[in-house]
Formats: structure tokens, C-alpha cells, sequence
């Protein structure tokens, strides 16, 4: 079986624990290198959201299966609109994320949305971000980052994206909550969270964003180059 819907397209994979600035640097990535941006939690968010939305519990597995297998989002711009509402911001709480880490951990959800996620490999190119980019959706991408920071640090910054989106936070939920997640994402037995072997790993926690922007965009001007993409 075919691994990817156009392998000649190149893609460069982050991978990484939440708020560990992966979408921040998949955006800068992308808008350097002229690519699309896969934001691959999205999809897992998406179904976390419909299960709560509609009363689905997040132990019904086939119950999830199914809606994981009926999501039909709408991207325009920055904007995601599921079944006529636009969720960009109901998305980005807290317990959605919670519950997204929740519903990712099923097999059956993941291969129902592993297609949707492969479809956005359009030309030029795509930054896909999320927790097995590099691993499973995307492994024969020509350039992988994995990317890692403290928890502390990784709340703080959370703490600071929800604050300035208007959502309520607290950071000592944060923390917890982040805690948890890492070692549900990470511990899993389908496609946890790991470096792609060979992935440039990048420790963000001493990094502001320029900076870890240049090492990335460097390595992947350089893979890119000698790759003859
Ligand atoms: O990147 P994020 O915080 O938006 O992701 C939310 C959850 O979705 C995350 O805790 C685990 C899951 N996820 C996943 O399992 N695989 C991905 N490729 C992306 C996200």
C-alpha cells in the first residue's frame, strides 16, 4: 500500500509535546518556504469537540469512529468551520485538547483521519505539524524536526496563547493538564508521540522564536537542496 498520495511533494514534519511551539514554527516554516500548513491536532480537536458538543462519550470508541469518519471541516484561512460554525477559537480550549488527547489515543480514529491529513500534500509543499508526522502520516518526508521544552516552560506559554485568545486558563491546571497529556500522547500504543529516526531535534526551552525558526529553516533550505526539492 501507497504511503502517501504524492510522494514527489515535499514535506517537512514537526513533531513534539503540546505548547512546545510547534505551530509557531510550522507557520513561520511554511511562510518562509512558500508551503501549506497542516495543523494535524486540528483534526484530533475536531472529533473532541463533536463527541462533547453532541453528548458522544469518550469511551465509545465506535461511537467516535464514526464521527472521526463524518468530519467534513472547512478550512478558509486561519478560519475551521465544522457543520456551519466556526470553532477557530472553541477549538483552542484547554479541555478540547484534553479531549482530543483522548480521542487520538483509538486506533480507528487515527486511520480515519489519516486520509484528510495526506490530502493537504499539495504543491509546492506542506509543514505538517502534530505528534506522528514524521513517523506514520508523512515518513518519507524530506525534512523532520522534532521539537521539545520544559513542562514549566511549555505552560507559561500556554498560559500566555490562551490569555491573549480571551479563553480562560490557569496555570497551575495548565500544568497538570499538560503533564497528563504528554504521558497519554507519549505512552500510547498507536503512533505515540517519538522523534522520526534521523529528525533534527530542536530543545526550545532557552529558545525564543526567531531563533528557533533560523535552525529549522536552515536544516531544511539545506535537505531541501541537496535532496533536489
Ligand atoms: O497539537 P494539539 O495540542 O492541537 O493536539 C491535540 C491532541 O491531539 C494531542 O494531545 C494529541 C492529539 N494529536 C495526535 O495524537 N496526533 C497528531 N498528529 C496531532 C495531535
Amino acid at each position: 500500500m501507497s504511503f502517501s498520495t504524492s510522494p514527489s511533494i515535499p514535506v517537512v514534519t514537526i513533531d513534539g509535546p503540546a505548547a512546545s511551539g510547534k505551530g509557531t514554527l510550522a507557520a513561520g516554516l511554511a511562510a518562509a518556504l512558500g508551503f501549506h500548513l497542516l495543523d494535524s491536532g486540528l483534526f484530533y480537536r475536531m472529533v473532541g469537540w463533536k463527541a462533547l458538543d453532541s453528548g458522544v462519550p469518550l469511551s465509545d470508541e465506535v461511537a467516535l469512529i464514526r464521527l472521526a469518519i463524518d468530519l467534513r471541516p472547512r478550512f478558509d484561512g486561519e478560519a475551521v468551520w465544522l457543520d456551519g460554525r466556526e470553532l477557530s477559537l472553541a477549538l483552542r480550549q484547554q479541555e478540547i485538547g484534553t479531549a482530543a488527547s483522548e480521542v487520538a489515543a483509538l486506533q480507528g480514529v487515527r486511520t480515519a483521519l489519516l486520509h484528510a491529513q495526506r490530502m493537504a500534500r499539495r504543491v509546492p509543499g506542506l509543514v505538517a505539524d502534530g505528534r506522528d508526522m514524521g513517523t506514520v502520516v508523512f515518513p518519507d518526508a524530506v525534512c523532520k524536526i522534532f521539537i521539545t521544552a520544559g513542562i514549566e516552560e511549555r505552560a507559561q506559554r500556554r498560559h500566555k496563547q490562551l490569555i491573549e485568545k480571551g479563553l480562560p486558563s490557569n496555570i497551575s491546571t495548565l500544568l497538570q493538564e499538560i503533564g497528563e497529556r504528554d504521558v497519554r500522547d507519549a505512552g500510547r500504543d498507536v503512533a505515540p508521540l517519538k522523534a522520526a529516526p534521523g529528525a533534527l531535534e530542536i530543545d526550545t526551552t532557552k529558545l525564543d522564536a526567531s531563533m528557533v525558526l533560523a535552525q529549522a529553516l536552515a536544516y531544511c533550505r539545506s535537505r531541501l537542496k541537496s535532496t533536489d526539492c
